[in-house]
C-alpha cells in the first residue's frame, strides 16, 4: 500500500490526477487489462451510464463477494440499489435529512470546528487530519444521530475500520475483499448491536435528532424498519466521513501547491465555495464508481455483454475538455463547473450539500485562526489507498497566527 509520498518531486494526488488527464485520450470507452473492467471516461458518456439505472446497476452483488454480517447493512444502503427499492428508502430518508436540516447546521459545525481547533491552539505544528479533517465529518453526523458526545469515538473507531482500506492492495482482486470483509466483520457487528440499542431507545424516548425523524419518516403508509435504519447510518459513516476528511486534506494540499491560491481566498473569502468546487473537479475522493450492465450494449464502438462490470470514471470526465475549458489549469474561479464528482441521475450524492458546508466552514475557519499554513515537508504526508479512496491519511502543517 502507498503511504508515503511517490517517485521523485511529483506527489501521489499528482500522479494520479495526471493519469487521469491522459485518460480521454484513449476514447470514451475502454477495456482497462489491468482491472478488468470496461471504463467509460468522457463526461458525456459517464452522465449517461449514471442516469440509466435499468442498463447500468448499482446492485453489484452478483459480481462481489458477501459476507453474511453484512446482510443487516444492505438493506438500508440504498447506494447499491436500483429502483424502485432505492426510490422507497430514498424518499423516506429526504424527509428526515432535509436541506433545512443541513442548512440549520451551520453554527453546530463551526462550533465543533472551533473546538478542535481550539484543541491545538498552543501548537504550531499538527497534523491537520488527525486534528480536524477526520474527526469533524464523524463527529458531525454522530451529533446528527443524537449519539451522546462521550460515544463519538466509537463511531470513529468504527468509521476507521470500516473505511481503513488498510487490507486491501493497490489493485485489490475479490480474494483481497473477501479478507477485507472478513476483517471488519466484528466491527460490523458491534456497530450493528450499538445501533439497534440506540434506535429502540429513540423510538421508546424520541428526541430532536435524525435517528427520532428516520423512525417518524412515513410515504404511502410505508415506513422505515429498525436494519434499513442501521444500514442507512452504516452508509452515512462510509459515504459521508472519509469523503469529506478526503476534501479537506485535498483542498489543503491543492491550495498549497498552487501559490498565490490561499492569498486569493484569504482576500475573498466569497470565492471559497467555488474553490471548494474545483477541489472536488481536481480530485475527486471516489474517482470511479462501478455499474453492472444489465443487458448487452454497444458502448462507445464497443460490444459490452450483460452481466459485466463497468467503472464510470469521474477523475477522467472532470477533466474531459469537450466539457471544461482548459481542464488541465486548477482554477478556483472556474465557473460553471459541471463536475461529477458527487456522481449524477438517481444516485447524486445525498450528503453533497453538508459536505459543501464543512468544507466550507472549516477553511474559512483555518484563514481565520491562522495567518499562515504551510506543508513543510511533502516526506511526511502519508495517503489513503488510492485504491480506495483518493486522500491524505497524515498532513503535518506548519501554522502561524
Ligand atoms: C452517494 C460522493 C459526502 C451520503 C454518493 C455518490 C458519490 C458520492 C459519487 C454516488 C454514488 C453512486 O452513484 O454510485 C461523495 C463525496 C463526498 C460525499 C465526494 C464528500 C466530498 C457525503 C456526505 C454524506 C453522503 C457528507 C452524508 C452525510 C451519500 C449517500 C449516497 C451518496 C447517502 C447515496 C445516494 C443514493 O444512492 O441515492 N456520494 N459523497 N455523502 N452519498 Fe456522498
Amino acid at each position: 500500500m502507498i503511504s508515503k509520498q511517490s517517485t521523485g518531486e511529483r506527489l501521489l494526488l499528482e500522479e494520479l490526477a495526471d493519469r487521469w488527464r491522459c485518460l480521454p485520450e484513449a476514447g470514451p470507452v475502454r477495456y482497462d487489462e489491468t482491472q478488468r473492467v470496461w471504463q467509460v471516461l468522457d463526461h458525456e458518456t459517464v452522465a449517461t451510464v449514471l442516469a440509466d439505472p435499468a442498463t447500468y446497476s448499482s446492485e453489484l452483488s452478483a459480481l462481489a463477494p458477501t459476507q453474511s454480517d453484512f446482510e443487516t447493512f444492505t438493506q438500508g444502503n440504498f447506494v447499491a440499489m436500483d429502483p424502485p427499492e432505492h426510490r422507497k428508502l430514498r424518499t423516506l430518508v429526504s424527509q428526515a435529512f432535509t436541506p433545512r436540516v443541513v442548512q440549520g447546521l451551520g453554527p453546530r459545525i463551526e462550533a465543533v470546528c472551533a473546538r478542535l481547533l481550539d484543541a491545538v491552539a498552543d501548537r504550531d505544528r499538527f497534523d491537520l487530519v488527525d486534528a480536524l479533517a477526520y474527526p469533524l465529518p464523524i463527529i458531525v453526523i454522530a451529533e446528527l444521530l443524537g449519539i451522546p458526545a462521550g460515544e463519538h469515538r466509537l463511531f470513529q473507531e468504527w468509521a476507521s475500520v470500516l473505511f481503513g482500506g488498510d487490507q486491501l492492495g493497490e489493485a485489490p482482486d475479490m480474494a483481497d475483499l473477501e479478507r477485507a470483509l472478513e476483517a471488519i466483520a466484528p466491527t460490523v457487528r458491534e456497530m450493528n448491536g450499538y445501533m439497534l440499542d440506540h434506535i429502540r431507545a429513540r423510538r421508546a424516548n424520541p428526541g430532536d435528532d435524525l435517528t427520532s425523524r428516520l423512525i417518524a419518516a412515513e410515504v404511502d403508509g410505508v415506513r422505515l424498519a429498525d436494519q434499513e435504519m442501521v444500514g442507512f447510518v452504516a452508509l452515512l459513516l462510509v459515504a459521508g466521513h472519509i469523503t469529506t476528511t478526503a476534501l479537506l486534506g485535498n483542498a489543503v494540499v491543492t491550495f498549497d501547491r498552487h501559490p498565490g491560491t490561499d492569498a486569493a481566498l484569504r482576500a475573498d473569502p466569497s470565492r471559497i465555495p467555488a474553490a471548494v468546487e474545483e477541489v472536488l473537479r481536481w480530485l475527486p475522493p471516489f474517482p470511479e464508481l462501478g455499474r453492472r450492465v444489465t443487458r448487452p450494449v454497444v458502448l462507445g464502438g464497443h460490444d459490452i455483454p450483460a452481466d459485466t462490470m463497468l467503472m464510470a470514471h469521474l477523475g477522467a470526465a472532470n477533466r474531459d475538455p469537450a466539457r471544461f475549458t482548459a481542464p488541465d489549469v486548477f482554477d478556483v474561479t472556474r465557473s460553471p463547473n459541471p463536475h461529477l464528482t458527487f456522481g449524477h441521475g438517481i444516485h447524486f450524492c445525498f450528503g453533497a450539500p453538508l459536505a459543501r458546508l464543512e468544507a466550507r466552514i472549516a477553511l474559512h475557519m483555518l484563514h481565520e485562526r491562522f495567518r499562515t499554513l504551510v506543508i513543510p515537508s511533502y516526506e511526511d504526508v502519508a495517503y489513503q489507498n488510492p485504491a480506495v479512496i483518493v486522500g491524505v491519511r497524515h498532513l503535518p502543517v506548519e501554522v502561524s497566527r
